[in-house]
C-alpha cells in the first residue's frame, strides 16, 4: 500500500468545472475504477461517474486519465502513475467532445445519434430469409472481428480531433460500425452505404488521421483502419455524387503527394489540394474557411511544417513504387 493523490475534475450540473484531490492509501495493483469507488465508498458519497461490469465489456467507465480516454476499469494505478506527468498523482476528468451532466458523467446522446446516422443494422431485404440461417463462410466472419469488438465505450469519440473541430463528423464509433456493415456479407445495401459515407464533412473524408482512436481503443477496433477500409471501398467502386465525384480520388493522390514532399503530410496544404482542388473549386475552398477557423482557435492548425527525418528516401520509395506500377500497366 502507498499514498496516491487522485486529482478530479468536478462539476456540478450547469455549473463550473473544478479540480479536487483525493489522498488515498491503495495497492498500485488496483485499477483506477478501485480508486474511484473507494474515494465514493469513504471519502466524498457525491462523487458521480459511470461503471458497471468493472471488467472492460459493458464500456460504461470511459473518461479521461492522464490526458487520455480510457476506461478505468482496465487501468492500473501502477500504470497511470508510470505515465503520469505529475509525480505520485493520477488526473481523471470527463470524456472529451462530449457536455458534462455531472463530475465524470457525460451526456452521450451525440454519441448514439451519429451511431444511428450510419444505418447501424444489417439492411432489411437481407434479413428476410424465411427459410433457414443466413450463413456465412469462417472467412467472411472474419472480417467483421475487428470491428465487431467494439463495446461503444466512447473512447475514441472522447480523443477524435475531427469531432472536436467539425460537429457534423459521425466519429469513429460510427465509422467502425459502418465498416462492419460495409464487410458484412449479409447486408445487401453496399453501394447505398458507401455513397453515404462518402461526405467529406459527416463520412470518412472528415477524419483528420490524427490516429488517436486507434490509440486510445482498449479492444482494439482500430477505428482508423476500418475508416481506411470504407475509403477502399469508395475507391474501388464508382463516385456517387458528381461534386465528389474527383474528390475521393485526389484525395489519395494528394496524400501521397505530399508524403512524397515532406515525409509526412503538411496538413496546411492537404484539404486546399483536396478540397479546394488547387483553388480550381471556389465553393471548396470557401466551405473549408469555417473549419480552418475552428483549428485555428483551438490551436490545432499546424503554422509550420518540417519535413521529417529521412523524407529523401521516403520520396525515393515512393517514386520507386511508382514507376514499377506503370511498368506493370
Ligand atoms: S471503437 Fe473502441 S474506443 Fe471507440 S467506442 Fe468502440 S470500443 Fe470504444
Ligand atoms: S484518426 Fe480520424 S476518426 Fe480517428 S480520432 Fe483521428 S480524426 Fe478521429
Ligand atoms: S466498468 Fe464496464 S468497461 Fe469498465
Amino acid at each position: 500500500m502507498s499514498t496516491t493523490t487522485f486529482a478530479i475534475r468536478r462539476q456540478a450540473p450547469q455549473g463550473d468545472p473544478y479540480w479536487q484531490t483525493f489522498a488515498l492509501e491503495i495497492d498500485p495493483g488496483q485499477t483506477v475504477l478501485d480508486a474511484l469507488n473507494q474515494i465514493k465508498w469513504y471519502h466524498d458519497g457525491t462523487l458521480s461517474f459511470r461503471k458497471n461490469c468493472r471488467n472492460t465489456i459493458c464500456g460504461s467507465c470511459a473518461m479521461t486519465i492522464n490526458g487520455r480516454s480510457a476506461l478505468a476499469c482496465q487501468q492500473s494505478v501502477r500504470a497511470e502513475l508510470a505515465n503520469s506527468l505529475t509525480p505520485n498523482q493520477i488526473a481523471i476528468a470527463p470524456l472529451g467532445n462530449l457536455p458534462v451532466l455531472r463530475d465524470l458523467v457525460v451526456d452521450m446522446t451525440d454519441f448514439w445519434q451519429k451511431l444511428a446516422a450510419v444505418d447501424p443494422y444489417v439492411s432489411t431485404a437481407a434479413r428476410q430469409i424465411p427459410e433457414r440461417e443466413f450463413l456465412q463462410s469462417p472467412q467472411d466472419r472474419d472480417k467483421l472481428n475487428a470491428a465487431g469488438n467494439c463495446i461503444l465505450c466512447g473512447a475514441c469519440y472522447g480523443a477524435c480531433n475531427a469531432v472536436e473541430v467539425n460537429a457534423a463528423f459521425v466519429g469513429p464509433h460510427a465509422l467502425a460500425k459502418a465498416a462492419r456493415l460495409v464487410a458484412d456479407t449479409r447486408d445487401s445495401a453496399t453501394p447505398e452505404r458507401l455513397s453515404q459515407y462518402n461526405n467529406a464533412e459527416s463520412g470518412v473524408w472528415g477524419c483528420t488521421r490524427c490516429f488517436n482512436c486507434n490509440t486510445v481503443c482498449p479492444v482494439g477496433v482500430a477505428p482508423l483502419d476500418r475508416i481506411s477500409e470504407v475509403k477502399q471501398g469508395i475507391l474501388a467502386t464508382a463516385p456517387v455524387a458528381s461534386r465528389n465525384q474527383d474528390r475521393p480520388l485526389r484525395h489519395r493522390q494528394v496524400l501521397v503527394e505530399l508524403v512524397k514532399e515532406g515525409g509526412w503530410v503538411d496538413e496546411r496544404k492537404f484539404g486546399l489540394r483536396v478540397v479546394g482542388n488547387r483553388f480550381r473549386d471556389v465553393a471548396g475552398v470557401t466551405s473549408i474557411i469555417p473549419l480552418g477557423w475552428r483549428l485555428v482557435r483551438r490551436g490545432k492548425f499546424p503554422l509550420r511544417f518540417e519535413k521529417s527525418a529521412g523524407h529523401a528516401q521516403i520520396a525515393a520509395v515512393i517514386t520507386a513504387v511508382q514507376r514499377s506500377s506503370q511498368l506493370a500497366r
